[in-house]
């Protein structure tokens, strides 16, 4: 069997100016649950709506359940299960209502409609809540119920774009046990986006990074760390930073590199733990003050400042511009799918 997502070389430029995604590829396997992690403005979004057919591709090729989804849009939309960054359940209809309205659009069978909807309320543990507004719902519980209106058609592919977004841990840890559930039962292939770094590395059997609309890394979570090649043990100097200070740290046994950031310096060493008290002594020897000194086990905000020379930010705000522009992207794309 093909893979259910092949991506090769794809691009969007937005406006002939923005180029949101410039030359993706990666390929997804059967059952995997694939992540897409990157900071906020990284692409990630725009390669969901083209992958979904919601938007159109500025170049490359991507197929979708073996379908080309330039050629094929709506072929593979009846195909897929999408949710959206943004809320697109209805607030001022029960959360039945939401579940009933989706069945219809992506023609679920009258005679099985009621059962569906039954059982997927059921099984998001909304049932008690079912004949509630939307609107009187825990932001977890909104997202559950966006989940069952995503799979309603039963896909054997599932696009989440920033699923877990704003919710707090415990909604978090919620929304993921159902989407696992629903890997195991239907063996579902799941293509997640996710600007957290622990959600992608807990989670995810394998991870692209993307950044700036590139990919930067891919490979299983603990691929990525271990390409580190050990632990990152930070160095603040109070008194003296320069080539010196980087020489000196860069001869201690066992060190394989040294790089210098805003006024500290990241040494990568196999075992930190046993480096700390050589590296205190060789600096208190050579007159280097040290404000601190911390170590790190290799973890994916390391994997990506190694990629991309940045640090990485969760917390990172999107500007109103970003916001106004996503809302209205993600309108017109449920508005399209409705049709
Ligand atoms: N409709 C649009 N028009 C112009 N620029 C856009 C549009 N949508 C997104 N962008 C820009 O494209 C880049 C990637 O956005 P997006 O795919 O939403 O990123 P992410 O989902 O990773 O946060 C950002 O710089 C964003 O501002
Ligand atoms: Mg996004």
């Amino acid at each position: 069997m093909t893979s259910p997502i092949v991506v090769e070389d794809l691009v969007k430029v937005y406006a002939g100016r923005v180029r949101a995604v410039d030359g993706v590829s990666f390929s997804v396997n059967d059952g995997e649950l694939f992540g897409f992690l990157g900071p906020n403005g990284a692409g990630k979004t725009t390669t969901v709506q083209m992958l979904t057919g919601n938007l159109r591709m500025t170049g490359g090729r991507a197929t979708v359940a073996g379908l080309d989804v330039r050629t094929a849009p709506l072929a593979v939309k009846e195909r897929i299960g999408l949710v959206f960054q943004e809320s697109t359940s209805d607030p001022d209809l029960t959360g039945r209502e939401n579940l009933q309205l989706a069945a219809a659009l992506f023609r679920v069978p009258l005679a099985s409609t009621k059962a569906t909807v039954n059982s997927l309320l059921e099984r998001m543990q909304i049932g008690d809540a079912a004949d509630r507004l939307v609107k009187t719902y825990s932001g977890g519980m909104r997202r559950r119920l966006e989940l069952g209106v995503g799979i309603i058609h039963s896909p054997q592919i599932l696009f989440l774009d920033e699923p877990t977004l704003g919710l707090d841990p415990q909604g978090r840890a919620g929304f993921w046990r159902y989407v696992q559930e629903l890997r195991k039962d239907r063996g579902m292939t799941v293509f997640v986006t996710t600007h957290y770094l622990d959600e992608a590395d807990s989670m995810c059997d394998r991870l692209a990074i993307i950044d700036h609309g590139k990919i930067v890394a891919t490979g299983t979570p603990s691929e990525l760390k271990d390409r580190l090649g050990g632990d990152i043990v930070t160095v603040r100097p109070t008194n003296r930073t320069g080539p010196e200070v980087e020489t000196l740290l860069g001869n201690l046994p066992t060190v394989v590199s040294v790089s210098p950031l805003d006024g500290t310096y990241r040494v990568k060493a196999p075992r930190g733990e046993e480096l700390i008290p050589t590296l205190v002594e060789a600096c208190t020897r050579a007159g280097i003050g040290l404000a601190g000194v911390s170590l790190k086990r290799p973890s994916l905000d390391e994997v990506f400042l190694e990629f991309t020379g940045r640090e990485y930010r969760e917390d990172e705000g999107l500007t109103a511009t970003d916001r106004a522009v996503r809302i209205g992207q993600v309108q017109q794309a449920f508005g399209r799918a409705r049709r």
